[in-house]
This record gives C-alpha cells, sequence and structure tokens, in this order.
C-alpha cells in the first residue's frame, strides 16, 4: 500500500489559501445546472467529489465550459434535465448522490445511480421514502435502504407535506430542498424527530435564495421543522464565488492551536455562510487565541499552557468536529465530543476508526454509539501507521498528531483527493521547518546552507540563483534589465529546475552560465525590480516542503518565510572574506588580486545596505554568526546549533 511518512513536527505557523467549500461547490453546480441562464462559478473545488459531480451534469445534458483555473461557465437547462435516460457512477460522493437522486426522481426520466462499495453501506431510505410519498417510482437495486438506486418516470402530487427524518443525514433535506422547484409548484416539508447538522442545510437555503428560490422556515423547534419551497425558478445570478472550505480549514487552524501559531487560513472568514467556521469557536472554548477578518481566520495557541481539556456537543459541526478529536491529544486532561453518530454513516465509520487510529498514537480512547473520549497520550508513539478508511478526513486529521513530536506514516495519502488534493503541500507550508540565512556577498551562505541542509536530508533552496536564472533568460528574450514589467514576466514563468547539483533554463544546463560576473550584475539589477521579487515570491514559498528546508538570499527570512523559526545572518569581516574569495579563484587556476577584491566588495557591501528594495541588514529576530575565526565545518555547525535550540518542543 501507498504510504506518505511525515516527519516529527513542533511548530506551526504561516498561511493557507484553503480550496473551494465542498458543500458550496456541490449544491452550486447541481442550482446552476437547473436554473434558466448561464452562471460563472468561480474558485469551484478541483476534487474527486466536485469531478463526480461535472461529470454527472454532462451525462444529463448540461453545457459546462471551463473558464480558467478553478472556474466554469454553467449553461443552465431552466428545468428538469434534459437527458431522460442515463446510469450514473457517483463514486462516494454523497453531496453528489443524494441531491441528484431528488433532481432526477423529478426529472420524469428513468436512471440508475451507483457508487463504489461504501456508498451501498451509506443510508438513502429517509429520502427515498420522502420521495415515495409524492408518487416517485424509486426501487432498491440491492438492499433496501442503500443505493444503487433506480428511478422511473412518475406522477407527481403535492397535496400534503413531504415527511422527512432529519436525524441520519441532513442531506436528504438538503436533496429534497433543492429538487422540489423542479415541480413547479409550492411544496411543503414537514422534519420528523430532531434534525442534525443544521448549519448545512443553512448554506442549502441561503444559495437556493442566491439562484431565487424562496423557502419559508415554520416557527416550531426553532424553525427547523417546517420549511415551504415557494412555487418559482431557479434563475442564475451571473456569477457566483465559492468560499474556501470551512472544514478544510480546521487543520489549519488545529495546527495553530497545538502548534504555537500563528497560523492563518484564507478564504472563510467572519462573513462565510458555512457552519463549520464555527469550529474557531471551539477552538476559543479550549483557550486558543482566535482572530477573524471578513475572509480570513487564525489561529495561535494558548500562551504558556495547553489547551484545556472539554466535554461538548458537537452536533451542529459533524465534520470539523473530526478535527476536535485529534486536538484532544494535545489537551491538559480527557475530552468528550457527543452527539456525533451521523459520523457512523460517513464515509466511513468514523467513530470506529477515530477510535482505532488515536490508540495507535497512544492515546486511551473510548467509544459509544454517538459518542468519543479521547485521554491524551502519557508519550506520544513514534512511527505509528495510520489507516485512513479511504476517508479524506482521516487522513488530514491524524497528519496533525505529528506535533506530539512524533514521526507519523499515513497509509493512502491520496484519499485526501476526496476534498483537497494539495492537502499534504499545504500542510507542509505552515508545519515543515525552515532555516533561512542571510548575509553579505562572499560571506560563504550559499555553501554553508547547502551542507546544512545535507546534514538534515533537508531541500535547498539558493534564491540567488533564481535572480541570476531570471536575467540570464530575459537577456535570452532580448527583456531589458529594466523593464520592470517585462523581467517580472519573465520571472513568473520561468522554465527553471533544479537537478541535484544541476541548474537547468528550459532544458538546458545553465549551472555555469548564471555564475558569471555579468550575471551577477544582472541578477542585482533585476532583484532591485519590486514586481520580480513578488512574481518570484509564490515560487520560493513551494520549496518549504517535508522534512524541511534550508534556504538562502536576502529577504527569505523577512518577506518569504517570515514564520520561519531559525533565522541565520552569516558574517565575516570584509578582509576575511576577500582573502577566502581570493583563494577560491587562485585555486581554479585564475589570477587574482587581493586589494581589488576586497574594494569591490566593500563597494557591493554599501550598495547591497543602501538599497532601497530589499536592502542587506540582520534581521531582528535572526541570530549572528561571525564566521571571520571559523571553518566551513564550524560555521555549519553553528547553524545546526541555531536550529537545534529553536526547534527544541521545550521552548513551546
Ligand atoms: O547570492 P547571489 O550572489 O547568487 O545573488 C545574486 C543577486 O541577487 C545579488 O545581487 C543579491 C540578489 N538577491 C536578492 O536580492 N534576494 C535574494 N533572496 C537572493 C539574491
Amino acid at each position: 500500500m501507498e504510504f506518505l511518512d511525515l516527519p516529527a513536527l513542533h511548530h506551526a505557523a504561516g498561511v493557507v489559501r484553503l480550496p473551494g467549500s465542498k458543500s458550496i461547490s456541490n449544491r452550486t453546480l447541481l442550482l446552476a445546472a437547473l436554473a434558466e441562464g448561464r452562471t460563472e462559478i468561480h474558485d469551484l473545488l478541483d476534487s474527486d467529489d466536485t469531478q463526480v459531480m461535472l461529470a454527472a451534469l454532462k451525462t444529463l445534458g448540461v453545457q459546462v465550459e471551463p473558464l480558467g483555473r478553478d472556474s466554469y461557465a454553467v449553461s443552465g437547462v431552466g428545468g428538469a434535465f434534459p437527458v431522460k435516460q442515463a446510469e450514473l457512477f457517483l463514486g462516494n460522493a454523497g453531496t453528489a448522490f443524494r441531491p441528484l437522486t431528488a433532481a432526477l426522481a423529478l426529472s420524469g426520466g428513468t436512471y440508475t445511480l451507483d457508487g463504489v462499495a461504501r456508498m451501498h453501506e451509506r443510508p438513502i431510505g429517509d429520502l427515498v421514502d420522502g420521495l415515495r410519498q409524492i408518487g416517485v417510482h424509486v426501487e432498491y437495486l440491492r438492499n433496501d435502504g442503500f443505493p444503487p438506486l433506480k428511478l422511473a418516470p412518475s406522477d407527481v402530487s403535492l397535496m400534503a407535506p413531504i415527511k422527512v427524518r432529519g436525524d441520519v443525514s441532513s442531506q436528504f433535506l438538503t436533496a429534497l430542498l433543492m429538487a422540489l422547484p423542479l415541480t413547479g409548484k409550492t411544496a411543503q416539508i414537514e422534519v420528523v424527530g430532531e434534525l442534525i447538522s443544521k448549519p448545512y442545510i443553512e448554506i442549502t437555503l441561503n444559495l437556493m435564495a442566491r439562484f431565487g428560490v424562496k423557502v419559508e422556515r415554520g416557527v416550531e423547534n426553532e424553525g427547523w421543522s417546517h420549511f415551504t419551497i415557494h412555487a418559482g425558478k431557479y434563475t442564475s445570478p451571473g456569477s457566483i464565488h465559492v468560499e474556501g472550505d470551512a472544514s478544510s480549514a480546521s487543520y489549519f487552524l488545529a495546527a495553530g492551536a497545538i502548534a504555537g501559531g500563528p497560523v492563518r487560513v484564507e478564504g472563510v472568514g467572519s462573513t462565510s455562510i458555512q457552519g463549520d467556521v464555527r469550529f474557531a469557536e471551539a477552538l476559543i472554548a479550549i483557550g486558543a487565541e482566535v482572530s477573524y477578518g471578513d475572509n480570513w481566520i487564525e489561529c495561535a495557541a494558548p500562551v504558556g499552557r495547553k489547551l484545556s481539556a472539554f466535554d461538548a456537543d458537537f452536533n451542529h459541526i459533524p465534520d470539523a468536529a473530526m478535527t476536535l478529536a485529534v486536538a484532544a491529544l494535545f489537551a491538559d486532561g480527557p475530552c468528550t465530543l457527543r452527539n456525533i453518530a451521523s459520523w457512523r454513516v460517513k464515509e466511513t465509520d468514523r467513530i470506529f476508526a477515530m477510535a482505532k487510529e488515536l490508540r495507535k498514537v497512544g492515546a486511551e480512547v473510548d467509544e459509544g454509539a454517538d459518542y468519543l473520549k479521547v485521554t491524551p497520550p502519557v508519550a506520544f508513539v513514534p512511527g505509528a501507521a495510520i489507516d485512513t478508511y479511504d476517508d479524506h478526513r482521516m487522513a488530514m486529521c491524524l497528519s496533525l498528531a505529528t506535533f506530539g513530536g512524533v514521526p507519523v506514516r499515513i497509509n493512502d495519502p491520496r484519499c485526501v483527493g476526496k476534498t483537497f488534493p494539495e492537502y499534504f503541500d499545504a500542510f507542509a507550508r505552515v508545519a515543515a521547518p525552515v532555516i533561512a540565512i542571510d548575509g553579505p556577498s562572499a560571506s560563504g551562505k550559499g555553501t554553508v546552507a547547502a551542507r546544512v541542509a545535507a546534514k538534515l536530508g533537508f531541500h535547498y533552496l539558493d534564491s540567488g540563483a533564481l535572480y541570476r536564472l531570471t536575467a540570464l533568460a530575459a537577456e535570452n528574450k532580448g527583456v531589458s534589465w529594466d523593464d520592470e514589467a517585462g523581467v517580472a514576466a519573465v520571472a513568473a514563468q520561468l522554465p527553471a529546475e533544479f537537478e541535484g547539483e544541476r541548474i537547468l533554463l528550459a532544458g538546458i544546463d545553465v549551472s555555469d552560465a548564471i555564475r558569471t560576473e555579468h550575471m551577477g550584475i544582472g541578477a542585482s539589477r533585476v532583484a532591485a525590480l519590486p514586481a520580480v521579487r513578488t512574481a518570484l515570491l509564490e515560487r520560493q514559498r513551494a520549496y518549504q516542503r517535508f522534512p524541511g528546508l534550508v534556504g538562502d538570499g536576502r529577504d527569505l527570512g523577512s518577506v518569504i518565510f517570515p514564520w520561519a523559526r531559525t533565522k541565520v545572518f552569516l558574517t565575516a569581516t570584509a578582509e576575511a572574506r576577500a582573502e577566502r574569495r581570493y583563494k577560491q579563484l587562485i585555486a581554479k587556476g585564475m589570477s587574482a588580486n587581493i586589494a581589488v577584491l576586497l574594494e569591490d566588495l566593500q563597494a557591493r557591501d554599501a550598495r547591497d545596505s543602501a538599497r532601497s528594495v530589499a536592502p542587506l541588514k540582520q534581521g531582528e529576530d535572526a541570530v549572528l554568526v561571525d564566521t571571520t575565526p571559523l571553518s566551513i565545518e564550524q560555521a555549519v555547525q553553528a547553524v545546526l546549533d541555531a536550529y537545534a535550540r529553536n526547534e527544541n518542543p521545550a521552548d513551546v
């Protein structure tokens, strides 16, 4: 089986841009398909579940046109689906299966809906019962109450309110709410029993309203038992932006709460329509420091103490609550999650799965029909092999166990593709350790950085090489080094690859070509252009990967990785640097004059320190290592020592 080995981790900090919300993406796709008019959907989640929905809509005769990255134009069919006969395979996507069942039931055709083996175990009886009440012909093709299903054309009658149970999955109610406008008549729904996961119904009603259909809620049970869907057609709002996924946000916010922080997620905030943003309130309740903007949430750990133990009801945030089960590993006492029975009918039996995997890292866990009690480990067990049960959230949740200071193996890590294909890259961007080294020209920072990386088995980023490559690529294309927009465009598309010692530009080895004095001057010129620095920012950040990164360059510790825990300013007297360079040149059989070298270096130091864009200076939070009296080995050791001090969990 495929696996991913995550290293022992101690700290998390940084910024993550969230992928689009799964719940909003799949609802929006369906509503846009049923609506009159064309809808441009932006920031749609690109994942297994949304691909399933997109493919199904195309099969059903809906035109979907890609508009570039994560954007689509959906030409709505203005009512029932035009294709009247289809066999759909919907994987394990509940957010596609349930709403499509209801919408197809009212489309007047013959359809079969099937999915993976786990889908055959996920209940759908309450939805089928609801549909049968209004005259829909539904047949179970395997076991009563479960997919696969067959739907046949039916005469629908809306005489009495449709009764539907709300205590197994709120998706049944969502499916009915979204489909009933296809009847063209006013319809009523009565929820029988306690409605779970209410915030997901809020998302449904909110999006239906965006597409022009109003739903009125009765007054009983705080408005959660009676719904009137007014006759009316869905009409396209024109363009719609999908919020970031609040459930996906939970892993990063929890990382901040557990391992220092601050960690900021972008894409959800105080104006979000997703119930799972209330996960942040649960973190506040256990002591984390949380702050909000319209479109971001940030979380840091309590200072000087652990997260507080908790005993609470999490019915309103069933998915994000899984993350709290893992946060419980880091609390100051046993924690109980209550009213979470719906976990048992999700992608896997999540209560069973969570209990089993948390035990592997050393926790004591009690499991009940609808609760989980987690007692934090006395000591985390290193190297646990975590099974993920084809459940994306199991994989993402258990990655946080690494903050126990132990390596963790995640089996079948690709299951995160259901909602967050880039999860582990994003996790590395807040959790993989970074050592940022700066210093004046010829201080030996490149040599030291490369050796520290080799010793730790970390990745190495030579940021100066990126500026040199940009200068070379610009020159090759005839773009002047002073043309800020032109050079920035070159930098944004830089076809550079680092292959061990070799550096390639468009497939050609340029390792020597970028080291000339001429390209040094070019690099220094293009590095002074703000648009070029911005163009290279994301590219440099993408180097933050497991197990860690050592980078050298001007603004690595201040702009690129301000959250780096180990920042080193490597320096030496100008005389010592001139002498080193002199020896290097002589060793290469080149002629050199030490006095001229010293003069050049001093002039360059002055220029570098005086320039307005990213000037050379020791950061306030950087450790000064004066290498004048040190050998390279000693300088490497000094950096390793600084890293060991900073990573020591006793400092948290
Ligand atoms: O380290 P180096 O000599 O390869 O750097 C080439 C030029 O790029 C030098 O003028 C400094 C500049 N540079 C920068 O401005 N910011 C960085 N992060 C790295 C290099």
